[in-house]
């Protein structure tokens, strides 16, 4: 069968089972054990088989989660320990979107405010940033930081420059870490040497004491509390505001709402 067809039924049988069943409405890490155990193994299948065409993937559906959490946009993959369930808003707007993200020139009490306007704290935000580990950004996204910013390496800048001129290649690409396909600690290690692509990096690492540099600090030299407090974050933020029964859906098609 299709594995495109295969995960929509999938879906279909998991939401007629959270209808007929209005205790299944609740996020739990054994969700998808309960309605259809073969929903994760299809799931993981079907991601890995999309990274293995275009490793960008990864990235994109990391960076999707937060989106979803944020503004109730669609997608539901999982990796760590992730409570499951949470179900895709019927109505996603591009606006909402942009108003309910976090942009990348925000300073660090608008990223404060930001965060905890969605009842994450500052350690939440520091560790949830480290995600920039991999994947990329585009040049209209860190075009002012390395021609306005004065808290960013020269040379680092100078290169940068190279592939995002001040004016075009507003599309351009380049790495949010110099290990863009690795998940490490190198994104904070970055970080201390004023090397962090966007503004809303750099700005958890001002070199001045405070509690934020103390954790790039720390994540910079201990990948397993990098690791650990990672996920910790991502499950708090997977558990924002969830759509759960039927209240929201699961897609077969993100781009659409289902017609079931
Ligand atoms: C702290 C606030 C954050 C800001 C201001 C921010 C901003 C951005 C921006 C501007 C980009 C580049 C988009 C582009 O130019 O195409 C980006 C990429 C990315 N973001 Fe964030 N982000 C934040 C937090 C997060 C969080 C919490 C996650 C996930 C847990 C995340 C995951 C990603 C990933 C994986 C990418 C790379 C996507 C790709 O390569 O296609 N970000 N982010
Ligand atoms: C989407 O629906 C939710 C709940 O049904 C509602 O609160 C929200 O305002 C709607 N958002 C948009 C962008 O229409
Ligand atoms: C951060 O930006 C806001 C809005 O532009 C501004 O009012 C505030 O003074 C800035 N904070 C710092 C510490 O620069
Ligand atoms: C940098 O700052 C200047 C002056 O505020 C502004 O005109 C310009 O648009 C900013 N960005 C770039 C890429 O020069």
């Amino acid at each position: 069968m299709d594995s495109r067809i295969q995960f929509c039924l999938v879906i279909f049988m998991v939401t007629l089972a959270t209808i007929l069943s209005p205790t299944l409405a609740k996020l739990t890490p054994n969700y998808y054990d309960r309605v259809c155990p073969k929903a994760l193994p299809i799931i993981k299948s079907l991601v890995k088989q999309a990274i293995y065409r275009e490793p960008r993937i990864g990235a994109s559906l990391l960076r999707l989660h937060f989106h979803d959490c944020f503004v109730n946009l669609g997608g539901n993959q999982y990796w760590y320990k992730v409570l499951l369930g949470r179900r895709d808003a019927r109505n996603a707007s591009w606006a909402a979107a942009n108003a309910n993200l976090p942009p990348p020139f925000f300073n660090f009490s608008q990223l404060i405010t930001s965060f905890q306007s969605h009842g994450l704290n500052l350690k939440d935000l520091v560790v949830l940033s480290g995600a920039h580990t991999i994947g990329f950004a585009k040049c209209s996204s860190f075009r002012d930081r390395i021609f306005n910013d004065t808290n960013i390496d020269n040379n680092f800048a100078a290169n940068l420059r190279k592939t995002c001129p001040r004016i075009g290649g507003d599309t351009n690409l380049a790495p949010l870490d110099s290990t863009p396909t690795k998940v490490d600690t190198t994104y904070y290690k970055s970080l201390l040497y004023k090397k962090g692509l966007l503004h809303s990096d750099q700005e958890l690492y001002k070199g001045d004491g405070s509690q934020s540099d103390r954790l790039v600090q720390l994540y910079s030299k201990n990948p397993y509390a990098f690791a650990k407090d990672f996920g910790v974050s991502m499950i708090k933020m997977g558990n924002l505001k969830p759509l759960t029964g039927r209240k929201g859906e699961i897609r077969c098609n993100c781009r659409k709402v289902n017609n079931y």
